[in-house]
This record gives C-alpha cells, sequence and structure tokens, in this order.
C-alpha cells in the first residue's frame, strides 16, 4: 500500500508535494519520488531508496518554480525496495509520469504484451505497465488514453498522470485504491488521503471506483470508465490540520494514546441524542431485525481484537450469537449468511482490502452491512449499507491505539441501540451514564508513565513476552501482544490465561515477562492461580489491577493500577497500560515507533 500525491495550479508545488507526502509515509516508506514540471517546461524526476527525508536530500538547494508535480512514497508489493522501482515511472518517450497505488494484477501479460510491442522496462513493478499503456493509448487525448489504459487493466489503483507536453492538465483514476481530489481557486489537488492537502483546502472530492478526474488549475471535472461527465458533491472537511501533526510529542503513537480520552468521549457524544443511542445513517428497523439470528463482526489486525470484544458485549447484551472472523479467512470460508444476516466490518481506514472484499461478499449474500470506519468518505463507508463513524480524528501511527478503544465505545453504543430495536432495554440509561465516566478515567491511566519507563528499563532486552486475560479482557490480551511485537519487534503472544497450562508455559523462565490483565472480575481468583502457575517456574509477572488491590502486589514484579470499574466496560481501561508498555518499551529499544518496519498502516493489498 502506497501513498500518491499530485498538484496543479499557481503556487511553487515542490514544498507541497513533500509536505503531503510527509503526511502520507505512514503508508508506506520504502521509497520515495517527485516528478515536477517547472515553468520552462523543464521535468525534474527525483527519487530515493528508504524514508521520505533521502528524497529531501535530494531537493536540498532545488530553485526551479513548478506548479506541477507528482509524488509517492512506496510500500513494495512487486519489485523490491529500490531506486529503481520507485514511482514515478515514465514511458519509453519520457513524456508521461505515473504515480499508482494499488497492484496490477494482469500487469505480467501486459508486460509481456508490451514488450513484444518494443516496450523497453526500466522497473521490475507492476506500476510501469499502465505508464507504457498509456503511451501505447495515446492519440492526442491524454483522457482517451487513460480511459483504454484503465479498461485494460485489472486489479486495484489510484493513479496521478501527467504529460509533459501538456503541463496544464493533471489525470486521475482510482479503482479499489482511495484517492481524493482537493480544489481551490486556481489550483488543485490530488492524495491518496486528506492529511496530506488539509493544510491547503478543505474543499475535498473523495473519488469512487472507475472514476476518472480531469484537473486544470481552475476545473475539475469527473469521468466514468466510458468517458461520461458525473456531477460530485464536494464535502468541506472540518479536521484541523494541526490534528496530524504531532503536536510536540515524540511519536504519533503516543499523541494518540494520549488523545483517547477525547477520542472515546466524542465518539460516544456523536452517537447520543437525549441520553439515547442514535444512528442515523443506520437504514435498520425493527422489521429488518425481527428475523434476526446471528451478527457477523469481520476485521482485521486491532480491529479484529475490538471485534472481538464485541462479541462479548452483543451477546451480553442481545443474548443473540455472533461469529468473529479474520477477514482474509471469512472471505474464502464461503460464509452462510442471508438477508436475516448483519455483517459488521470493523476498521480504522477503511480501506484495508481483506475487510473490504469481506463487506462485498456479505452483500452479495444479501446481509445487512454495517461499517464501523474513522476515515470520513472511506471506501468501506461508501458501500456498506450503514456506516458509524469513529471519531478518533487522523490515526497516524501505524500502531492502532485511538481507533481501538473508539472502536470499543461504538460497539457498546451500537449494541444497545440494536437491543432497543429489537426490544431489548438492557439498562440503556446506566451504559450511558458508565460510558461517560470512562474518559477522565482513562486520564488518570495515562496520566503516571514512570512505572511504564521502569517497565522499559527492567525488561526491553527480553526476547519473548506472554500477554494473558480471561473473558472480556482476553482479546486485551491478543491486543497488548500485538502491539509490543509490531513496534518493538519482540516475539509476543496474547494467550487465554486459563489456557497457559495447555502448552505456552513452557515458554516460561526467569527472562520472559508476562503481562496479566487481572482487573477485579468474577474470574479474578482463577487469574491469580495463573500469575501463581507462572511465578512458581520464575517467570516475571505485570500485572493491571485494579485501584485498591493490594493482594496482587504480593503475586507481581510490577503492577499497573486502573480504577474501579464494572467488568463488562473494563478493556476500555485494560488496554491502555498495554499500549504504554508497547510504547515504552519500544522507545527504549529506539525502535521507529511510528514507521515499523515492513508494516504499513493501511494494508490495501491482499
Ligand atoms: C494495528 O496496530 C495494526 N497496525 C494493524 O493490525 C491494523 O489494525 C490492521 O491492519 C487493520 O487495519 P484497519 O483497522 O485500518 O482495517
Amino acid at each position: 500500500m502506497c501513498g500518491i500525491v499530485g498538484y496543479i495550479g499557481n503556487r511553487d508545488c515542490t514544498e507541497i508535494l513533500l509536505g503531503g507526502l510527509e503526511k502520507l509515509e505512514y503508508r508506506g516508506y520504502d521509497s520515495a519520488g517527485l516528478a515536477l514540471v517547472d515553468v520552462d517546461n523543464n521535468i525534474i524526476l527525483k527519487k530515493a531508496l528508504g524514508k521520505l527525508v533521502n528524497l529531501k536530500e535530494e531537493f536540498k538547494g532545488f530553485k526551479n518554480e513548478c506548479h506541477l508535480g507528482i509524488g509517492h512514497t512506496r510500500w513494495a508489493t512487486h519489485g523490491r525496495p529500490s531506486v529503481k522501482n520507485a514511482h514515478p515511472h515514465l514511458d519509453c518517450q519520457e513524456r508521461f509520469i505515473l504515480v499508482h497505488n494499488g497492484i496490477i494484477e494482469n500487469y505480467e501479460e501486459l508486460k509481456e504484451e508490451l514488450i513484444n510491442n518494443g516496450h523497453t522496462f526500466q522497473s521490475d513493478t507492476d506500476t510501469e505497465v499502465i505508464v507504457h499503456l498509456v503511451e501505447e493509448n495515446f492519440d492526442g487525448d491524454l483522457l482517451e488514453a487513460v480511459k483504454k489504459t484503465i479498461n485494460t487493466i485489472d486489479g486495484a489503483y489510484a493513479l496521478g498522470i501527467m504529460d509533459i507536453k501538456d503541463p496544464e492538465i493533471l489525470i486521475a483514476a482510482r479503482h479499489g485504491s482511495p484517492l481524493v481530489v482537493g480544489g481551490n481557486e486556481d489550483e488543485k489537488f490530488i492524495a491518496s488521503d486528506t492529511p496530506a492537502i488539509l493544510k491547503y483546502t478543505r474543499k475535498i472530492f473523495y473519488m469512487d471506483d472507475r472514476e476518472i478526474a480531469v484537473l486544470k488549475r481552475n476545473s475539475i471535472y469527473f469521468y466514468d470508465y466510458e468517458g461520461k461527465k458525473i456531477e460530485k458533491m464536494h464535502r468541506i472537511l472540518n479536521w484541523d490540520p494541526l490534528m496530524a501533526e504531532k503536536a510536540g510529542y515524540d511519536h504519533f503513537m503516543l499523541k494518540e494514546i494520549y488523545e483517547q480520552p477525547r477520542a472515546v468521549r466524542e465518539t460516544l457524544f456523536s452517537k447520543i441524542k437525549k441520553e439515547k443511542f442514535f444512528f442515523e445513517d443506520l437504514k435498520i428497523d425493527k422489521e429488518r431485525l425481527k428475523d434476526l439470528r446471528k451478527i457477523n463482526i469481520v476485521a482485521c489486525g486491532t480491529s479484529y481484537h475490538a471485534s472481538l470484544i464485541g462479541k462479548f458485549i452483543f451477546e451480553k447484551v442481545l443474548r443473540i450469537p455472533v461469529d468473529v472472523d479474520y477477514a482474509s479467512e471469512f472471505r474464502y470460508r464461503d460464509p452462510i449468511l442471508d438477508k436475516d444476516s448483519v455483517v459488521i466490518v470493523v476498521s480504522q481506514s477503511g480501506e484495508t482490502m481483506d475487510t473490504l472484499e469481506a463487506l462485498r461478499i456479505a452483500k452479495d449474500k444479501g446481509a445487512y452491512t454495517i461499517a464501523i470506519v474513522n476515515v470520513f468518505g472511506s471506501t468501506m463507508s461508501r458501500e456498506a449499507d450503514g456506516v458509524i463513524y469513529t471519531i478518533a480524528g487522523p490515526e497516524i501511527g501505524v500502531a492502532s491505539t485511538k481507533a481501538f478503544t473508539s472502536q470499543l465505545m461504538t460497539l457498546y453504543s451500537l449494541s444497545v441501540y440494536l437491543g432497543e430495536k429489537l426490544g431489548i432495554c438492557f439498562e440503556s440509561d446506566n451504559v450511558v451514564r458508565t460510558l461517560k465516566t470512562l474518559s477522565p478515567m482513562i486520564e488518570t491511566v495515562i496520566d503516571d508513565v514512570d512505572i511504564y519507563k521502569q517497565i522499559a528499563t527492567n525488561y526491553h532486552k527480553a526476547t519473548d513476552f506472554l500477554y494473558l486475560g480471561r473473558g472480556i479482557n482476553y482479546p486485551v490480551a491478543l491486543e497488548g501482544a500485538l502491539k509490543l511485537k509490531e513496534i518493538s519487534y519482540i516475539h509476543a503472544e496474547g494467550y487465554p490465561a486459563g489456557e497457559m497450562k495447555h502448552g505456552p508455559i513452557a515458554l516460561v523462565e526467569n527472562e520472559v515477562p508476562s503481562v496479566f490483565v487481572v482487573n477485579k472480575s468474577p474470574l479474578y481468583k482463577k487469574v491469580i492461580s495463573n500469575i501463581q502457575e507462572i511465578s512458581a517456574r520464575d517467570g516475571i509477572i505485570i500485572s493491571i489491577a485494579t485501584n485498591g488491590d493490594n493482594l496482587i502486589q504480593k503475586y507481581s514484579n510490577k503492577v499497573i493500577y486502573i480504577p474501579e470499574i464494572e467488568e463488562f466496560y473494563s478493556p476500555l481501561l485494560t488496554v491502555i497500560p498495554t499500549q504504554l508498555i508497547a510504547y515504552f518499551i519500544a522507545k527504549k529499544r529506539g525502535a521507529d515507533i511510528d514507521k515499523p518496519r515492513n508494516l504499513a498502516k493501511s494494508v490495501t493489498v491482499e
């Protein structure tokens, strides 16, 4: 998955595009490149391996005035990270220049045809076939050439294309990968995501699949793949560009951990009216739900862990069975769904390919689909039957934190709302009242970080961690393990605490820390026994426990306290220490916390 950005207009755009790529680096950072056309019609094309800072180095001292350009930051799919595989790519005549986010599935046969037609390739990428196809199809009209080209390729793509012989036009096309178009009076922008251009424009058009945009300084026209003009509505985004900045924190991840009190509060308040849960975007009524026998929740990664907690929430409130699937599994198991099914997809980005395809399968099978997403106008938000936004604000750190707790807040709210639709009055007032207390409670948990620095000092050299919890906190154990492994690169496993004795306890020795979620709950004594099983084998115990629990001190090397809360709501608190443990250990290890190796913020490829 990659990030693309483009500009055409009256301003000098080099810094605009480099700044835009900076906001998109979370989407991939194996290499970066920028192509510009200066006012004397010279082409400037620079590429660099690795992070954007290396490309910026290439532009040190660059003074040409440029009013047209396209840029790209890459997460390699086809072709190793290298300068030759970095975008932008050119055709044989070096006239057309292109950037691409996505995957071209039929690129091998296209490449063979093009080579047989005399084209020479400079890279190993799938992308390069597109720009040679444009060259092949060009007959004086770039829009026509692009139209022919995109009707030839299969796969997912967001494209930016320019013709150095016509620097008054920039063309974009979108199918399967996100792309937005931004516009002011005398300048236009394209970008994979809004933070890249928010600083310059709030007037945003979200492109849909099979759409082409023709941008000139003073105009934007949208077309379908048959070349028919289409009218698109723009939105005025009220996200403050500063939200997408680090605001003084060392990393976006830490900023986003600290934003959680606001994120969960705003997510909650966006869902209640007169102390009742209210989802105006859900076109779902009693009639639609009368034969509801099961709910499916489908997601990936952290969103999957939120979905597992959603199972506990929905089954307690609705007493209806809930199946939770990894999207990459759901897609291929021919799920049993029909018109009475409800399928909820959970995704921060709203673009994760596996989850998007799962959504499409559910729709094809007649299910009512709901997307819980954090990105306004994301593909899932526009393809699901109903959409619910988490109001976490832009989440830039690859490791998801505030989106996770906002997803939980949404799942609590939605469960009670659906209950009311089903005639189940699950103490709605008490739920609203309790959820309102969560935001200040999270504040207390993130208030004191010294203990996390101590944990990092003591255990940042460990090679293995176990995360253990029971019931609704078992998915918190999974999430804690994911957080640690994805940013510190320490192997970590999440497990049901009761499952330890069936194998994983063999991993325990005096160098292996085990993080236990052992807050006040009906299963507290069971978890204490599990802790004793490990400490009897010299394992290190880090406990996440409820304020006032002194007993736990006896069994733990370190205790992190959280405020007392009903177990049903506790994941909103117990997950916070796992985020901070991961953050401070990774920081102690000097890891690249916001851009961990091999990862990307949103995986829009299979
Ligand atoms: C979360 O910390 C990970 N970066 C990753 O597992 C992520 O949750 C997953 O890729 C799903 O992303 P989504 O929520 O945008 O669909």
